[in-house]
């Protein structure tokens, strides 16, 4: 966010946690919008650079999609503070929807960055959960029947929280050892919200019970380990912990994919397990579309298409030659297709 300057333009819309568009596509930014997109802790945005020129990328989840789940979410909490039950079928038809739209993209990394606010409430980061939840699904070659228990399970994962008194999550000073001690009751909340549930697998509602134990048996409520755990719950600890990295960056800074992956890795057999993290890492762009990268023979270049098959050799379009100099115009490298090229490092300043 330090770096966008009034006049830019956004390239990809910018969704707020009840599935309002914050900032959407193709909007000129203004000083205004910036420090409101500043005050609410969006680490950063996508904007166009003409010069450059225009990057085609695939959405796995179509915004509709993504829209509906968000509202469906925040729908469920208003009706369970309400009246303490919430429709199922509305789940279950947008759960439907995720994963058919997430089988179609296949063949898709998870190439661009979910940046949000930081009052985000727990709804995007439920959603996206999900939709990391389902890529990996697929990678473990999970069924339909098994994707979509693994979805509603990802989606509700803390929805225990919401019976945890309000006061308690907002709180800006340290918890008590006795509020801490409430805040480690949310797993079994929303196993007992879900598994009273008609239409909730209770598969699903175990994702909710186990999504804090960790792999060698140091996590909570439990203490499970290994294949105690079921294997949903140890997709989403992964997952969870992934999205809340690069969606949120850590104090306002953007988390790139492969700094968030290097800390899952560290704790690979410890927290997760490390087939399903391997999984994991195996669907993840290690360079997202939109990042600016230096190749070993010294230019730089614009990350444009991510290779399934190799995460960590995708297409770039180069746009600077090893003397820092303009290219024009811009011409693209497989790196898949040039085992001579390899990306050295991300640069971070700007293009
Ligand atoms: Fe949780």
């Amino acid at each position: 966010m330090d770096k966008v300057k009034p006049g830019m333009i956004v390239e990809r819309a910018i969704i707020g946690s009840t599935g309002e568009i914050l900032l959407n596509k193709g909007v000129h930014i203004d000083a205004r919008y910036i420090q409101r997109l500043k005050d609410i802790g969006v680490p950063a945005i996508y904007v166009r650079d003409e010069n450059i020129g225009k990057v085609e990328y695939d959405e796995v989840v179509s915004n509709q999609t993504r829209l509906e789940a968000l509202s469906v979410a925040r729908d469920v909490v208003t009706n369970l503070r309400l009246r303490s039950d919430f429709d199922i079928r509305r789940v279950n038809k947008v759960v439907d929807d995720l994963v058919s739209e997430l089988v179609t993209s296949r063949d898709l990394l998870v190439a661009l960055i979910d940046m949000r606010a930081a009052n985000d409430e727990g709804f995007y980061h439920s959603v996206n959960t999900t939709v990391l939840s389902v890529i990996t699904g697929l990678g473990m070659g999970y069924n339909d029947k098994q994707l979509r228990q693994l979805a509603c399970g990802a989606l509700f994962h803390d929805i225990g929280v919401i019976l945890l008194p309000p006061e308690l999550l907002k709180k800006p000073t340290p918890l008590s050892p006795e509020e801490n001690k409430q805040i480690l009751k949310h797993p079994e909340l929303g196993f007992q919200i879900l598994r009273k549930k008609e239409g909730v697998s209770l598969m699903s509602a175990h994702v909710a019970l186990q999504h804090h134990e960790k792999f060698d048996g140091s996590g909570y409520p439990r203490g499970l380990a290994g294949d105690e755990i079921c294997e949903y719950a140890r997709i989403v600890a992964v997952t969870a912990i992934y999205d809340n990295f690069v969606g949120l960056g850590s104090n306002k800074q953007l988390v790139l994919p492969h700094q968030a992956i290097q800390y899952l890795i560290k704790y690979g057999g410890i927290w997760f397990d490390p087939e399903i993290l391997k999984v994991f890492v195996g669907i993840i762009a290690v360079f997202p579309i939109g990042s600016v990268v230096q190749l070993n023979s010294g230019v730089q270049a614009l990350v444009t298409r991510a290779n399934k098959n190799h995460p960590s050799r995708p297409v770039v379009r180069v746009f600077k030659n090893r003397l820092g100099a303009r290219v024009a115009p811009p011409f693209e490298i497989d790196l898949e297709a040039n085992p001579e090229y390899f990306i050295q490092t991300i640069v971070v300043e700007e293009p």
